[in-house]
């Protein structure tokens, strides 16, 4: 049934549970799975690993073109390397969270991270959960099944909170996702679902009543 090449585009700020929903998709649907956040965050990871100024959009530019970066799109092994060295928890600190908005903001770093997410999609002929910002609208605005998920504010802090283990004070944490959320949104919107884009609203969801809505869209829009 799932034998044939299929993109499926989810988008969606951070909270909405976004990556796990659409691991578990993938998952479900024998598919592969591409973390696109999980590539702006090891290019991250790279230039302060070797001393990229993060004010400097050239330099950021040219360390996204030369990266050596390997990212696994096995959703039951989700690994990430740069130049050989494994990141994958690395790049979940929040070192990086803090300053990602750097690298993504920064158009020529996406130029070059949006060419090797297409071919990892689009261009791929392969059956792929990709998830990201702009997968609906600019990675991959051909997909078979567009998804925007969408959560309220609430639940979006709650669940970042639960995330981050009751780390943060309420309004560090808010002022942090508002934050970037604020910063992410000047290049990409990811706020709208753009035109033939389904929108999932998480807000009054569970994890599994999430991913079975998502699975709901994808049998609708591949029938
Ligand atoms: O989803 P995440 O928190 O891992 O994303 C990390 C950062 O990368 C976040 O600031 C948004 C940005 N991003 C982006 O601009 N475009 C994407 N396709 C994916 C992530």
């Amino acid at each position: 049934r799932w034998g044939k090449p299929l993109v499926v585009a989810i988008d969606g700020p951070s909270g909405t549970g976004k990556s796990s929903v659409s691991r578990e998709t993938a998952l479900r649907l024998h598919a592969a799975y591409l973390d696109t956040g999980a590539m702006y965050r090891a290019v991250t990871w790279h230039c302060l690993d070797t001393g990229v100024d993060l004010a400097d959009a050239a330099a950021i530019e040219n360390a996204c073109e030369e990266v050596d970066l390997a990212i696994s799109t096995n959703p039951d092994d989700q690994k990430v390397s740069v130049g050989g060295r494994d990141v994958t928890e690395a790049i979940r600190e929040p070192g990086i969270s803090k300053a990602v908005s750097a690298v993504a903001t920064t158009l020529g770093a996406r130029a070059e991270l949006i060419r090797r997410q297409k071919q990892t999609t689009a261009d791929s002929g392969r059956r792929i959960v990709a998830e990201g910002r702009d997968i609906t609208t600019v990675v991959a605005p051909g997909a078979e099944v567009r998804i925007l998920l969408t959560a309220s504010e609430e639940p979006r802090l709650r669940r970042r909170g639960l995330q981050l283990g009751g780390t943060q004070s309420a309004e560090a944490l808010k002022e942090q996702v508002l934050a970037r959320d604020a910063k992410d949104s000047a290049v990409v919107n990811f706020q709208e679902a753009a035109d033939g884009v389904f929108t999932v609203d998480s807000s009054h969801l569970d994890f599994e009543e999430t991913v079975d809505a998502v699975l709901a869209v994808i049998r609708r829009a591949t029938r």
